[in-house]
């Protein structure tokens, strides 16, 4: 599915105005891991470019990080919660798997949105912002907050090496609000999915069969730890976050010197320099926090964004572009202007 513009019909626009962010209380450094598995802070320094991550506290859910994000973005933008018409939750690690997302409208009190849950693993955000600008182009939305969160410390095996160095929890969110078309902040999109590859990145469900009745069974079970050939997954994201990459700047008659920032999913800093080596672009152009959070899935993109326009780095007006890749397999790319709250 690729958009630039997306919609035929589309009449409006879409402006990202404002960020907010939350993290894990517990902060567990490499060195801490290597007392747990065979592992050590050179490995994964080196590997991964991550140095520590944020880990949900036992008090700590997934509802509460997406809330203390929605609230950062609502105090930006300057809105009331009740001026919501959509909370859209992005996350593979919801508190109740019926949906998240009516929790934290509850706790943000946005008492007039609708709210659901979209999962689309590290690439969620992404899917998500393009989903929310649907509702904000066509008219039927003014105010949505999309939020990308996971606390897959939940879900990750802790004494498997392989993958417990890599993640984190935390939760990005992010405020939309319909515009005028010629001041439309999503430039273009592309998003895309292919489930036959889908087996290099699980986290699925493992069921036992059990008899029921006479002449039925049904399935009990939960779900497994994560599990991932690290180097399928670093393949498929060298090559497909460039190729989409390149597919929108052209569509969109967009020069990669032109690009305020690289804004990509945080999951290998060694992707991320693979990927601005791809269009010559300085690293300085690459949004980094890696060393800090790890791969926190749907959180990293609005999590780095909160991060550098808090700190100035990002101003009103750069052009950014991002990409999102992860398990489904699912990847996307999206081209936006950040426009800030006015
Ligand atoms: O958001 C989802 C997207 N996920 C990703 O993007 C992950 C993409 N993949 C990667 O980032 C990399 O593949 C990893 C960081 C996961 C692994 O790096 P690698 O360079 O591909 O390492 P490898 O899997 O080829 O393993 C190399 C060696 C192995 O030992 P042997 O067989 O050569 O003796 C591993 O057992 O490193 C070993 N190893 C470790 N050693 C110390 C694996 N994990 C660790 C560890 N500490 N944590």
């Amino acid at each position: 599915m690729t958009g630039s513009p997306p919609l035929s019909g589309a009449t409006g626009g879409v402006a990202l105005v404002a960020s907010g962010s939350a993290r894990g209380t517990q902060q567990i450094s490499n060195s801490q891991l290597g007392q747990r598995v065979d592992t050590s802070d050179e490995w994964i320094r080196t590997r991964t470019g991550i140095g520590n991550r944020c880990i949900c506290g036992p008090d700590q859910s997934l509802a509460d990080l997406s809330h203390q994000a929605g609230t950062q973005a609502l105090s930006m933008a300057g809105w009331d919660a009740d001026s919501l018409d959509l909370v859209l939750l992005a996350t593979s690690t919801p508190d109740d798997l019926f949906g998240t997302a009516p929790k934290v409208q509850a706790l943000l009190g946005a008492r007039n949105a609708v709210a659901f849950d979209l999962t689309a693993a590290c690439s969620g955000f992404l899917f998500a912002l393009v989903t929310a600008a649907q509702f904000l182009r066509t008219g039927a939305m003014r105010r949505v907050l999309v939020i990308g969160a996971d606390q897959l410390s939940r879900w990750v095996d802790w004494d498997d090496r392989r993958t417990c160095v890599l993640f984190g929890d935390g939760a990005g969110a992010v405020a939309l609000e319909a515009t005028s078309a010629d001041r439309d902040g999503l430039v273009g999109f592309a998003l895309r999915s292919d489930g036959a590859r889908g087996n290099c990145l699980n986290l699925a469900q493992h069921n036992e069969r059990q008899t029921l009745v006479d002449s039925a069974s049904h399935q009990v079970g939960g779900y497994q730890p994560i599990s991932m050939n690290g180097q399928e997954v670093y393949k498929f994201a060298v090559r497909e976050v460039p190729a989409i990459l390149k597919q929108l700047l052209e569509a969109t008659d967009t020069a990669p010197e032109s690009l305020d920032w690289l804004l990509l999913h945080q999951a290998n800093q060694r992707i991320l320099d693979a990927v601005a080596d791809r269009f010559n672009l300085p690293h300085a152009k690459v949004l980094s926090n890696l060393a800090h959070y790890g791969n926190t899935s749907a959180a990293t993109i609005p999590l780095m964004l909160d991060e550098a326009v808090r700190d100035g780095r990002i101003q009103p007006g750069h052009r950014i572009a991002s990409s999102g890749f992860g398990a489904g397999l699912s990847w996307g790319a999206a081209l936006f202007h950040w426009q800030g709250p006015s």
